[in-house]
This record gives structure tokens, sequence and C-alpha cells, in this order.
């Protein structure tokens, strides 16, 4: 199935931003057999988008949480045999150093708690040369989110918290969304 048709689909929220997410995806032209990491599962949206593109996911979001039938929605679109669902907390990641090319984080940066903390943890995950790729609202986008939810909380910016981390980052900005992109470089 191609994004278009996956749109149709999954309404009106996953096609809001189905297009910034695949162009990112685009962008990083990783190959297919990327061993690849979204963290804060929610209503799998980066999830599928990613195993839309090929490629096999797992992703995870603390235990206990329910955010949203994810997997139903995979199921949907034929791509929930591309997803593994792992229970996982971006502060401290039950992953050994050195193990994904890419790491996926869209409009989950905001709900951790220790910013600073979850991106060493995120970025010790990483491969070298691996990309952590934090998908962020613009406040543009939270505007436009609180007409449907009253209490959004603000938009944050990754870079307030990177600051002593030294890292490499490239930001590719639109209306709603930014992505905020830090290589791994040794
Ligand atoms: C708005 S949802 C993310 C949307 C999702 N990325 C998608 O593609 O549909 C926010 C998610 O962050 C998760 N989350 C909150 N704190 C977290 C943490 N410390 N580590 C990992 N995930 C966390 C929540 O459980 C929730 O799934």
């Amino acid at each position: 199935m191609n994004l278009e048709q996956a749109k149709e689909i999954m309404g009106d929220e996953f096609y809001r931003d189905a297009n910034f997410l695949n162009s990112i995806i685009d962008q990083l032209n990783l190959p297919k057999d990327s061993k690849i990491l979204d963290v804060g599962t929610g209503r799998g949206h980066m999830a599928i988008i990613l195993a839309l593109q090929g490629y096999n996911v797992i992703t995870g979001e603390p235990e206990g949480t329910f955010w949203a039938d994810w997997e139903s929605s995979a199921k949907k679109v034929n791509v929930d045999h591309m997803i593994t669902f792992i229970p996982l907390n971006a502060e401290k990641l039950p992953f050994e150093s050195s193990n994904f090319n890419a790491v996926f984080l869209y409009a989950t940066f905001h709900h951790i708690g220790n910013k600073t903390g979850a991106l060493v943890e995120l970025m010790r995950v990483l491969k070298n040369n691996g990309v952590l790729v934090i998908i962020e609202f613009t406040d543009d986008g939270v505007e436009l989110l609180r007409k449907r939810w009253k209490g959004h909380p603000d938009a944050v910016d990754p870079r307030d918290y990177s600051k002593d981390l030294n890292l490499k980052l490239k930001v590719i900005e639109s209306e709603y969304l930014n992505a905020y992109l830090f290589k791994k470089q040794q």
C-alpha cells in the first residue's frame, strides 16, 4: 500500500502530518535493512509510515501506558508484521549501546521528563554515523492542536536541552512541524 492510500484509510490526524514525516524519511536515504527504533509509539503513525516505506521498526513507550490502539491501525494498512512493540522509557532504554542506524521521536520529546538525560540515552543506542530524528510541533503547530486539545503543552526545541552535548545538528523546518536531526559522530 502506498502513502496516499494509507492516508485515506487512517483519518485526519495521520493525514495532517504524513507527508512531512514521509519526506524526512526520504531525505535520510537509509538502507532498507537499517535497524530502526521509534520511541513513543502513541497512535503508531511514525512506525506505520516507516513500515510503509519498507523498514522493520522496533517501537515502544513506557510499560503500562496505553496511548492508542496502534496495532489495529497498523493492521488496517497491512504493516503490523513489520512493527515490533517493546515497552521502554527514553530515559533508560533496554538496548545495548551502538545498536540502531536511526532513532525517531515524533511528538514524543515534549512528554519526556529528563530531556537532556534522554538525549544522552538516545545517542548511546545509536551506531556511529547513525541519526536521531526528533520531530516536534512548532508554535503554530501547537496553536492548531489546541483547537482540538485545549491543554496541549507548549512547543519544545530540543536544542535547548542539547547545548552541552556537542552534537552535530541539522534542522528541517515546516509550518507546523520541525525535524531536528542529530548525527552521531565519534
Ligand atoms: C503524542 S504520542 C506520540 C505519537 C507517536 N509518535 C505516533 O507516531 O503516533 C506521545 C507518546 O510519548 C510516550 N512517552 C511519554 N513519555 C515517554 C518516555 N519517557 N519514553 C518513551 N515514550 C514516552 C507516550 O506514551 C506516548 O506514546
